[in-house]
């Protein structure tokens, strides 16, 4: 038996704000090569070799596991100053062009460390940074001016279909190519690689470049040279660009069908499907058969309620624990209106940071997204794959792809009897919802209007009383009872019932 008082007390709500670091704190973190030394990423790499996709990527995914990242790209810096540039912008013999040049990525760096400096803990920065002498001016700016740490991605790339296949992805919408055609645009931009070629110097792991901490990859990730990992982000870093890649699939993402527990409005617990939720079943295998969906693999987690959904599929399955839905400790089995009458204290804790808000005994979001990295992580290397999960876990797994803030994430709306189709594009992924028609109860509970830190537990209480969102199950309206000396004596519905009664 948990004691809830003394429980809580134990536990810190782990990955609250740290402190930002002083500039004394950082020289004194550089020298004893702490952990949380702030590590700038600078890419390396010709024109359309997939540097802002690894940035976006990459960023996406630190955020995603809390480290406070942003991508500092270059070419937008230069945009701001010329709008259209065509090859003769990027000639190294065009003097003005090159400083201008310049001059956007001194910026670009520049604003990088400051945000290392302000309390970011990556900066990534998107540049080709193609030559030595640009590589050992950002180490030397970063390390010794900030005393950050500094890891280079190189991306190589000699395939020209895949070069031609990613002008055609994304430099084609690009605003230098506005008002020209296709087969201009892609003539022009062969050109500009051309110009850049004419300096390239890949990153020399022999000699002039073997103190620098860096990873080399191969086209698209056929191979990879890695190279003095310094720290934990970096071996992160490296862990998750090897297990990326890029050709096209599709994640199917769904709920479980409507469980027993869901119809009482319920909480966790290991329930079989209802009838709504059977009939979901059949109606996802009729969907996924219509789909013809090539290698598919079903993912569920090991509660059965994602097993019988998953069981007329035709396709290969396999079981993650990893996926089972968060515990909700001491509150595994109550509707939330018994959690609020009885942990009250819990109820109105969890309405204030519900991302880090841990159940006694159980878990929190963050601690769910750290049991779902795996999964991410396997979904990454993984081609067209359905995952039949849970809200809590879909709310995890989409924040990734969607690149939602950890206080968003635990809010998104994740409807029963629903197929959520992702289909990862060149800087971001294409959401599709697509419900599949079989009725299911609405197991979403809102954003509380209020979740103001100084609310007091008998305001959270009536707010969520006044908020519920339940199917017909809760009334709706009522007022908590306070005797003179201000002490609550009991919550009554509009028929003045107690709602007590009604929620053992
Ligand atoms: P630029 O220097 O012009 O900004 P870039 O190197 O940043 O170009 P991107 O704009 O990122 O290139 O190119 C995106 C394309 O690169 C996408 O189509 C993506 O599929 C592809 N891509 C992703 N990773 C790699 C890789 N490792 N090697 C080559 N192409 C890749
Ligand atoms: O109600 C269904 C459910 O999957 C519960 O098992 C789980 O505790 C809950 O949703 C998670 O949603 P929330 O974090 O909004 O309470």
């Amino acid at each position: 038996k948990i004691d809830i008082h003394t429980w809580r007390k134990s536990v810190s709500f782990a990955g609250s704000n740290s402190p930002v670091m002083s500039r004394q704190e950082l020289n004194q973190a550089c020298r004893d090569r702490l952990v949380r030394t702030p590590t700038v990423i600078a890419m390396a790499g010709l024109p359309a070799r997939g540097k802002t996709y690894i940035s976006r990527k990459l960023a996406r995914y630190l955020h995603w596991i809390g480290i406070k990242t942003k991508v500092f790209n270059v070419g937008e810096y230069r945009r701001a100053v010329k709008i259209h540039a065509d090859k003769n912008f990027f000639d190294p013999d065009n003097a003005e062009a090159v400083a201008v040049l310049n001059q956007c990525a001194q910026k670009a760096l520049e604003d990088a460390c400051t945000f290392l400096s302000e309390g970011g803990e990556v900066a990534i920065f998107d540049a080709t940074n193609i030559t030595y002498e640009r590589r050992q001016a950002i180490y030397a700016y970063c390390t010794q001016t900030y005393c950050f740490r500094v890891f280079f991605v190189e991306s190589i790339c000699d395939s020209s279909e895949i070069i031609e296949a990613n002008i055609k992805e994304v430099k084609l919408k690009s605003p230098d190519y506005q008002d020209v055609t296709q087969e201009e645009a892609v003539a022009d931009f062969l050109l500009r690689i051309e110009q850049y070629e004419k300096r390239y110097e890949s990153i020399d792991d022999k000699n002039d470049e073997k103190q620098f901490s860096f990873i080399k990859i191969f086209n698209c990730g056929e191979r990879f040279l890695v190279h003095k990992i310094g720290g934990h982000i970096q071996s992160r870093v490296v862990y998750f660009l090897m297990n990326i890649h890029v050709t096209p699939r599709t994640i199917y993402l769904t709920r479980h069908g409507e469980s027993e527990l869901n119809v009482q409005q319920r909480i966790g617990g290991d329930s079989p499907l209802s009838l709504n939720g059977r009939m979901y079943a059949d109606a996802l295998a009729e969907y996924v058969a219509n789909e013809n969906i090539p290698d598919l693999i079903v993912w569920t987690s090991q509660m059965q309620r994602t097993i019988q959904t998953a069981a007329k599929i035709n396709a290969p399955k396999e079981q993650w624990k990893a996926l089972n839905e968060i515990n909700a400790g001491i509150c595994e089995g109550l509707t939330y209106l018994e959690i609020a009458h009885r942990y009250p204290e819990e109820f109105a804790a969890r309405d204030q940071t519900k991302y880090h808000y841990r159940y006694p005994g159980g878990e929190s979001y963050q601690d769910l997204v750290a049991r779902l990295e795996p999964v991410i992580m396997e979904l990454e290397r993984a081609e067209n794959v359905l995952v039949v999960c849970h809200q809590a876990v879909a709310r995890c797994i989409l924040a990734y792809f969607l690149n939602k803030d950890a206080v968003d994430l635990p809010y998104t709306k994740v409807p029963l009897h629903t197929v959520i189709k992702l289909t990862p594009m060149a800087y971001g992924c294409l959401m599709e919802c697509i419900p599949l028609g079989t009725e299911a109860v609405n197991t979403h509970r809102e954003r509380p209007k209020n979740c103001r830190s100084d609310r007091t537990i008998s305001e959270a209480l009536n707010d969520f009383l006044e908020d519920h969102v339940g199917p017909n199950k809760i009334r709706t309206k009522s007022e908590i009872v306070y005797d003179s000396a201000g002490t609550k004596i009991e919550t009554i519905d509009i028929d003045g019932n107690p709602v007590s009664d009604y929620c053992r």
